[in-house]
């Protein structure tokens, strides 16, 4: 039975291929070169006539690419999926919003999109003559779309209505080109100096939030705010922990959002899953958008009391606007390169130096193995394999803590603000490299550790 269909298909590959060399004239060869075709492409896309381009699977392949890329800012920049019904309906986080002058709104860390901005508005700025210690003015920023991850809702006479939040809350900042806290967008660096705790603390009613913690509104209140600027802590809804045994914060950094291809296991921990996992997650439960969200590792009652008693890993609303978005999502984030340093960021002489510690002596490529700085395959190392508590690393499935990927070291301004690891402890990188040094018993000299961090600031 199966040879008739071997021959039939061998000829047919026969005569396709025959077909195939009769249309191979260098002009088709031209066409299917790398960039010459994306030039092609962005030029047909420019012109609206993507439709018009050959119909080969190359071509429909850099087309899928572009469109994801699309899509998927477009949903990381100003996707909601519905949770305005969360923030602004039950929380009523809009009706705090209304009374925050920017200014204030600036101190918390919000960013504003200076591309947002109708050009009268860019010179009044310049030019120093917006109040910003008028809500009205944070309302008109909510209504030009210009506060970055944060969307109004506004009804017909022009109120405030509502408010939702977007990925780009804590995953975006801004470059700072027309004033601090106002300019151009920058996708994917983490929100280091946004107290989202605060934020959410200034909503009339954190009713949701008890509820579900089972402990008054005045706790949920001072809990968040104890987070602090660039932290958040998605695993309280799940373990309802607030602090770690030292009593301090049980909030972590927020994470970068580059610089993530071809990497196994995201977020502090790791074994949560894959970019694409923790997306619908956050999506789901932290920022409460209208989805699915299946996890059944969340229902053990031991390590997830509160997300056991309440369902979390089975979650269905009636409509779901959060899974047709996951590729697109997925896509942009793996597209967002790590952020480079510009000229001088780190000594390239003392940096090459560096790379031979860091290579050989300090044993640091054993995990962060160059060029992605974490294992190829499973990145998950004890808290005892790197000399830290396991406070963290416990409120997560597999207890481990995930091999950081070492990006954007030699900026401590914006990326790097607050500290390195989870939680901040060590506030310089000579700390982490102390740390290294006592506990892998390195003995290494001083030159040695700085010509060491030169190396990592070149990352
Ligand atoms: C309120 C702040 C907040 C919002 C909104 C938010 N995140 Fe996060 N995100 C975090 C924090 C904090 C972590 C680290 C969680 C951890 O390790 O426990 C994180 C982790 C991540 C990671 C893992 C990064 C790494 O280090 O590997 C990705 C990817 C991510 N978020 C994407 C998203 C996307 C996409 C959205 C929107 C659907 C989103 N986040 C919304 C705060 C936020
Ligand atoms: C046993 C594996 C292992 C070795 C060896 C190791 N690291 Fe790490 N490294 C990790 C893990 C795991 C983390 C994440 C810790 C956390 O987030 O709490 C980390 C985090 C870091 C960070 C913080 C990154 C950030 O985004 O905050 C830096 C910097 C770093 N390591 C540098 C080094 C250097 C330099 C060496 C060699 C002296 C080294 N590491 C050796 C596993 C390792």
């Amino acid at each position: 039975m199966r040879r008739p269909y071997a021959l039939g298909s061998a000829a047919f590959v026969l005569l396709a291929l025959i077909i195939a060399l009769a249309f191979y004239t260098p002009s088709t060869l031209g066409q299917t070169s790398g960039p010459f075709q994306y030039i092609a492409l962005a030029d047909a896309r420019t012109q609206g006539a993507a439709a018009a381009l050959p119909p080969s699977f190359d071509n429909q392949i850099l087309a899928n690419a572009q469109q994801l890329v699309d899509e998927g800012r477009q949903t990381f920049r100003f996707d909601t999926f519905g949770d305005e019904d969360f923030w602004g309906g039950q929380l009523r986080l809009h009706e705090a919003l209304a009374t925050v002058t920017p200014k204030a709104a600036l101190g918390l860390g919000l960013k504003v999109d200076a591309d947002a901005l109708p050009a009268t508005l860019v010179t009044q700025l310049k030019a120093g003559q917006v109040n910003l210690d008028d809500p009205a003015v944070t309302a008109s920023l909510l209504k030009l779309n210009a506060v970055v991850g944060v969307t109004g809702v506004f009804n017909a006479q022009g109120g405030l209505q509502s408010v939702g939040i977007q990925c780009a809350l804590c995953h975006s900042t801004v470059d700072d080109s027309l004033a601090p806290g106002i300019g151009h967008r920058l996708d994917g660096w983490p929100a280091r100096d946004l107290d989202v705790g605060k934020i959410i603390a200034l909503a009339p009613t954190l009713k949701p939030f008890s509820d579900l913690l089972g402990v008054d509104e005045a706790t949920v209140r001072q809990v968040l705010n104890s987070w602090g600027p660039g932290r958040f802590d998605a695993e309280l809804i799940l373990d309802g922990k607030a602090t770690r045994p030292d009593g301090k914060t049980a909030a972590v950094l927020m994470p970068a959002a580059y610089g993530l291809t071809g990497q196994n296991l995201h977020t502090w921990t790791g074994d949560w899953g894959t970019v694409s996992y923790w997306n619908a997650f956050v999506a789901n439960l932290e920022m409460h958008g209208k989805g699915t969200f299946f996890d059944p590792r969340l229902d053990d009652p031991a390590k997830f009391p509160i997300a056991a008693k309440a369902g979390l890993g089975h979650k269905r609303d009636p409509e779901d606007r959060i899974t047709p978005k996951l590729s697109s999502l997925h896509f942009y984030q793996l597209a967002i390169p790590t952020p480079r340093g510009p000229a001088g960021a780190f000594d390239a002489a003392a940096a090459a130096r560096g790379q031979a510690i860091f290579n050989r002596t300090g044993s640091c490529a054993n995990c962060h193995v160059p060029p992605l700085f974490t294992e190829p395959g499973w990145n998950q190392h004890t808290a005892a394999e790197i000399g830290i508590d396991s406070f963290q690393a416990d409120r997560a499935p597999n207890n481990r803590y995930r091999t950081s990927p070492l990006r954007a070291l030699w900026d401590t301004q914006k990326n790097h603000k607050g500290g390195f690891y989870h939680d901040g402890r060590f506030a310089t990188l000579m700390d982490v490299v102390n740390h290294y040094n006592d506990f892998l018993k390195l003995g290494l000299t001083d030159a040695e550790k700085n010509d060491l961090i030169e190396y990592l600031k070149s990352l």
